[in-house]
């Protein structure tokens, strides 16, 4: 019986920019699009997943001064991707929980996520929020959106987990 191949996560490199800017390029109905100037100055904020020496999935962070409880203080999980290929076995359950493992020195009230894949992270603990409580986000990101025009009417789901209280990202799966 073939045996299911080892990921394996580290923090990017300046040589792993190339092909970030292609994964999430790749996916770009469902990621922000980044320039590959942006994910050079955020390289240290990335953390991809390897198989067998092969990048096959990344993700980044990035912190959002939203405005009162409880997401004041907030980090925002973006530019989640797995390829095709690698879905559906733990790749990026694993690269969230890392990311979320880092971000929790900060000491932020919360992980926020704006997706297309609310059932993805509904299963790492993550439940809906109302938009307006994200309005750092809606002001800095959303507004320069080309695909809609309002926020609260785009399909995107913002969703948030608690990082004050035990959340199941926590917990090894
Ligand atoms: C969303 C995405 C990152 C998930 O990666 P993945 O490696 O397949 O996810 P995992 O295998 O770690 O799945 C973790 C859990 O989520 C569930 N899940 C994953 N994708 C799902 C989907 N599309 N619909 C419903 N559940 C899903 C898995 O079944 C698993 O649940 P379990 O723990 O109960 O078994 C991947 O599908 C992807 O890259 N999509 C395109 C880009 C994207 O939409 N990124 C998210 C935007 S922020």
């Amino acid at each position: 019986m073939k045996q299911k191949p080892m990921t394996a996560l580290r923090t990017a490199r300046l040589v792993d920019a190339e092909r970030i800017f292609a994964l999430i390029h790749l996916h770009r109905d469902r990621l922000v699009p980044r320039s590959l100037g942006n994910i050079v100055e955020n390289i240290d904020r990335f953390v991809v997943a390897e198989v067998d020496g092969e990048m096959v999935g990344c993700a980044t962070y990035g912190i959002f001064p939203e405005i009162g409880e409880p997401l004041h203080t907030a980090v925002e999980i973006q530019s989640v991707a797995v390829r095709a290929p690698w879905r559906r076995q733990g790749v990026g359950r694993a690269l969230v929980q890392e990311i979320v493992r880092r971000v929790r020195a900060f000491e932020p009230a919360a992980a926020l996520v704006l997706t297309f894949s609310p059932e993805f992270f509904g299963t790492l603990g993550f439940h809906e929020v109302p938009k307006d409580k994200v309005m750092y986000k809606l002001y800095t990101g959303c507004i320069n959106c080309t695909k809609y025009a309002n926020p609260f009417t785009c399909p995107e789901k913002a969703m948030v987990l608690d990082l004050k209280a035990h959340s199941p990202c926590s917990a090894q799966k």
